[in-house]
């Protein structure tokens, strides 16, 4: 399979690359000019497109001839950075192929997910503090994902519970709403997270669901995975 991650070399991007490369997928990798070193660990087993992943001649460039596209998205600034990306991989990735997005917790799909106290506060003064200081908009999150459940693409968009690192300890457990008890406890190793996405790659599934993970050996998912989602 031929592979596009958006984002390539952040934390979850680079964790993506290792996945795929390890699953024996062609990975092209796209990333901001200056962040293009901190891929050079992989050398030549991969492709790199240098540029921003909102910049709709650079994706084009990235996704073409891909099977799947793995979007890493990201609300920085205030100038719609993830809706732009959301928009050129729904637009310019080949028909049919799988398109699977990160995002948090925060993001709802059916505004059925029961959010904590905790959770609500922190997203309203991040959010706040972020769009005051115009360095991040999280509503521009909200957007692209607004646009990916409005489309007829082959879509997952994967919901993050707060992440921590560590070693692999398995594919997440997922459900489709946040509140739900598998998911309380709200953590989850970023290896993994990387790992759900690129395994979404090839679970059809999960095709046109926003599934929220959470690590597979956190107590809650101990406790209920597989007893109901
Ligand atoms: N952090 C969390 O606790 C958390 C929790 C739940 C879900 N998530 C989701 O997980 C995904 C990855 O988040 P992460 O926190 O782990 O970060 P990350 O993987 O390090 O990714 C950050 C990305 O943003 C890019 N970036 C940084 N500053 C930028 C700027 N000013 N303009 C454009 N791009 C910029 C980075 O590119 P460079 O390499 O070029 O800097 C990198 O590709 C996101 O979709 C996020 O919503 C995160």
């Amino acid at each position: 399979m031929r592979v596009c991650i958006l984002g390539a070399s952040g934390k979850l991007g680079r964790y993506m690359v290792q996945h795929a490369l390890d699953r024996g997928h062609d990975v092209v990798g796209v990333c901001r000019e200056r962040s293009v070193g901190k891929l050079a660990p992989f050398g030549d087993r991969i492709t790199i497109v240098p540029g921003p992943t909102d910049d709709r001649a650079v994706v084009g460039r990235a996704v073409a001839g891909c099977d799947g596209v793995l979007t890493v998205l990201v609300p920085w600034g205030v100038h719609g950075y993830a809706t732009g990306t959301a928009q050129a991989v729904l637009d310019l990735a080949p028909r049919g192929a799988r398109l699977v997005f990160s995002c948090g917790w925060h993001i709802t799909r059916d505004g059925k997910d029961v959010y904590s106290r905790s959770l609500r506060w922190t997203v309203a003064i991040f959010g706040r503090v972020a769009r005051w200081l115009r360095f991040a908009d999280l509503d521009d999150q909200v957007e692209a994902c607004r646009r990916i459940f409005a489309s007829d693409t082959r879509w997952t968009v994967v919901r993050g519970s707060d992440l921590e690192e560590g070693a692999s300890q398995g594919l997440p457990v997922w459900s489709r709403h946040v509140g739900d008890p598998v998911l309380a406890s709200n953590r989850t190793r970023r290896i993994d997270f990387a790992l759900f996405m690129v395994a979404a790659l090839a679970n059809d599934a999960l095709i046109r669901e926003a599934p929220a993970i959470v690590g597979c050996q956190t107590p809650s998912a101990l406790a209920h995975a597989g007893v109901e989602r």
